[in-house]
């Protein structure tokens, strides 16, 4: 049994899935708290309905750089986490974040990276650009959190077909299917890995 935080800012499905897999008791976890960079995101909706606390942290709330800094860390001393799961979080995470939880904060990104990673693949954007370069299979990537965009050592993968009369939306709708299934049991083995 473990305790994660996840950071989102988006729809929140991946967020939803691992939900899912605790209350189907295939993951033997607790989600301690959700962090959002904008208070009206999907993922802090799901996190209120299920009675999980929600911190909206982001340099609206927080416009001094220190104060910034110190918010994630006071989160990480009311919640004692084994992980840190990023679900769709955009921001680069502040170095004292990335030193406190050094080789235990999990991303998941929407390519089979290293290719169609890194500063402006988000979103849309990977997807058109894998349909672009004419990639025969694209998938999910799921990898410890370096100072870098979508760099850091690789946990798991999950390959999905790229199809001829594919637009990004089906591909993506693809991706996140191949995600949700990714993410939980990559977070499972990397805790089993660890003692957990
Ligand atoms: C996913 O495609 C994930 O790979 C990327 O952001 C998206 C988040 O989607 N990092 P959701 O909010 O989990 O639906």
């Amino acid at each position: 049994m473990f305790n994660f935080g996840v950071m989102a800012s988006g729809a929140g499905s991946n967020f939803q899935a691992l939900l899912a897999q605790i209350e189907a008791k295939r993951l033997n976890a607790v989600c301690s708290f959700l962090i959002v960079n904008n208070k009206n995101c999907g993922a802090a909706q799901i996190a209120k309905a299920k009675d999980i606390p929600v911190y909206h942290i982001s340099s609206v709330t927080h416009p001094d750089p220190l104060e910034y800094e110190q918010a994630f860390l006071d989160v990480l001393k009311k919640h004692e986490i084994d992980f840190l799961v990023l679900a769709g979080y955009m921001k680069k995470l502040t170095n004292s974040l990335l030193m406190h939880l050094k080789n235990r904060i999990l991303n998941i990104h929407p390519s089979l990276l290293p290719k169609f990673g890194g500063q402006g693949f988000y979103g849309r954007r990977v997807h058109e650009a894998v349909i672009e370069a004419n990639q025969a299979w694209s998938g999910a990537t799921v990898h410890l959190v370096s100072g870098e965009y979508d760099n850091g050592l690789i946990l798991g993968q999950s390959m999905v077909p790229v199809f001829i009369n594919d637009t990004p939306d089906s591909l993506a709708a693809r991706v996140l299917v191949a995600e949700h299934n990714l993410y939980w049991k990559t977070l499972r083995d990397y805790a089993a890995s660890l003692g957990y």
